[in-house]
C-alpha cells in the first residue's frame, strides 16, 4: 500500500513526480529526499494531511513541524512578518539548508506549529524535494522521515525500513548530500539566535548578516539556545538520532584518539559489552593499519580485536564525516553490538552540528550504557 518509487535526481522527469505531487495535494504522505535528509512530507494547511504525519511517526504532538517551500512569494502566505534578518538570510542561503522561525499567519494550523505562535519554514535545494513542492503548488510540512527517536534517513533504504506500510508514497533519490538536518534559526528579531545547528554553520551565518544595511550585531556570534531555559526549539528536548546500541563519545585528549578508543574498547569489553568503533580515516590508519590497507571499511569490519568498526570520512574534510555518520549508526543496528564508540571532533563549523548529533546519539553522554544479560 506505499507507492515506492527509485527516481534519480539527475533526471527527474515531471511525470514520475507526478503522481506523489497529486498525492501531497490530496492529503497523502510521501517521505522524498531532500539535501539535508528525506522528509515526510503531507500537506501543511491540511489539518488532517498533517495528523497523519505525527502518527506515521509516533511523533509527540508537541514538537512542531518544519513547513517546505519552493518559491519565495510562498513565504508571505505563511509568515505574519518577515524581518529584514530573516530577508537577508534567505536571499543567502534559500534554497538549501535552512530553517527560519517567523510570526505565522493564521492559516498554518496549530498542529502543524504545536501551539506556538511562529512557523518554520525552509526552501529546499535538492531538486526533487524543490520540484515536488512546486507540483503539488501547497506548502509542505515535513519533519525527517525516521520513525520517532530513530536517527534521521540519509538514504532511500532508511525511510523504507522505518516507514514502509505506514505512509502514501516514498520516493527514494539516493544519498541526502548534506546528511545532517538544516540549522534553524529564530529570525524573528534583530538577531539571528541558533537553535539547532545544522547545514549551515555559526560562521556562514554571522558572515552573511556582516555589513548589511541594517546593523546586525555581528560583533557577537549568534546567540544559541540555552539548555536551561524552556526549549525554544521543542524537538531538541527529545532524545534523536539514537541506533540500538549505546553511544560513548571518545573525547580529543592528549592521547592518540586510536589508543584512547582501545583502551575504552577494552575496558567495555571486560564489562561484557560488544564493542563497536566509529572513527575517522585518520585514526583507522593509525590505530589499524592493515585494516586500512585492505581496502574500504565503510562497512562493518572486525578488528583482530574483534571490535565491529565502521569508518566515517576523514578529519580533513568535515562534511564527508556529516554526510555519513546517521548511515553509520544506522549500519550498527545490523550488528550485534551493544556499545558504539564513537570518536569526537573538533566543535569548529560542521563540527558543531556533528557533535551536537552524536550528542544526542549518547542522549548528552548521560545515558548508563545498558547490558543485555543471555
Ligand atoms: O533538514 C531538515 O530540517 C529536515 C528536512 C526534512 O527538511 N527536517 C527536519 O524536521 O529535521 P524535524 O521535524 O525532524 O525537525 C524540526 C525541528 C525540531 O527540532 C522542531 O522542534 C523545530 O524544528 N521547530 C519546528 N517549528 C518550530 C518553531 N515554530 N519554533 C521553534 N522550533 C521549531
Ligand atoms: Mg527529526
Amino acid at each position: 500500500n506505499t507507492r515506492i518509487e527509485t527516481i534519480k535526481a539527475e533526471n527527474c522527469l515531471d511525470e514520475v513526480l507526478e503522481p506523489f505531487a497529486e498525492m501531497l495535494s490530496q492529503g497523502k504522505t510521501v517521505a522524498f529526499p531532500t539535501e539535508t535528509v528525506y522528509g515526510l512530507g503531507a500537506n501543511a494547511l491540511d489539518e488532517k494531511a498533517v495528523q497523519s504525519i505525527f502518527e506515521a511517526k509516533g511523533r509527540p504532538s508537541d514538537n512542531p513541524l518544519i513547513v517546505h517551500i519552493a518559491q519565495w512569494k510562498d513565504i508571505l502566505k505563511l509568515a505574519e512578518e518577515i524581518t529584514p534578518l530573516a530577508k537577508k538570510l534567505a536571499d543567502t542561503f534559500w534554497p538549501g539548508p535552512l530553517t527560519l522561525i517567523l510570526k505565522k499567519k493564521s492559516v498554518v494550523p496549530e498542529s502543524v506549529t504545536a501551539g506556538l505562535d511562529t512557523v518554520a519554514l525552509r526552501m529546499p535545494s535538492h531538486p526533487i524535494a524543490h520540484r515536488l513542492i512546486a507540483m503539488a503548488g501547497i506548502p509542505v510540512a515535513a519533519p525527517s522521515a525516521n520513525l520517532s527517536g530513530k536517527p534521521s534517513p540519509t538514504r532511500g533504504s532508511h525511510v523504507i525500513k522505518d516507514l514502509k506500510g505506514r505512509v502514501d508514497g516514498i520516493i527514494d533519490g539516493g544519498m541526502a548530500m548534506v546528511g545532517l538536518e538544516s540549522t534553524v534559526v529564530d529570525a524573528t528579531g534583530e538577531y539571528p539566535v541558533i537553535l539547532r545547528p545544522g547545514g549551515i554553520t555559526k560562521e556562514q551565518i554571522m558572515e552573511a548578516v556582516k555589513g548589511s544595511e541594517r546593523d546586525f550585531r555581528t560583533d557577537q556570534p549568534p546567540e544559541e539556545s540555552k539548555k536551561e531555559v524552556a526549549p525554544r526549539s521543542p524537538g531538541m528536548k527529545y532524545v534523536h538520532y539514537a541506533p540500538n546500541a549505546s553511544v560513548v563519545i571518545v573525547q580529543v585528549t592528549d592521547t592518540p584518539m586510536a589508543e584512547s578508543i582501545r583502551h575504552q574498547a577494552e575496558a567495555y569489553r571486560f564489562k561484557g559489552h560488544k564493542v563497536g568503533i566509529l572513527c575517522t580515516e585518520e585514526t583507522l590508519k593509525d590505530g589499524w593499519p592493515l585494516l586500512w590497507k585492505e581496502g574500504k571499511v565503510e562497512t562493518d569490519r572486525i578488528t583482530p580485536e574483534g571490535w565491529h568498526i565502521i569508518l566515517n570520512g576523514s578529519l580533513r574534510e568535515p562534511s564527508t564525516i556529516a554526510g555519513r555518520l546517521f548511515d553509520a549508526l544506522r549500519s550498527f543496528d545490523e550488528t550485534e553490538v551493544t556499545l558504539i564508540l564513537a570518536e569526537a571532533v573538533s566543535e569548529k563549523s560542521l563540527g558543531q552540528a556533528i557533535m551536537n548529533r552524536l550528542k544526542k546519539a549518547s542522549n548528552g553522554e548521560k545515558r548508563i550504557p545498558r547490558l543485555e544479560k543471555k
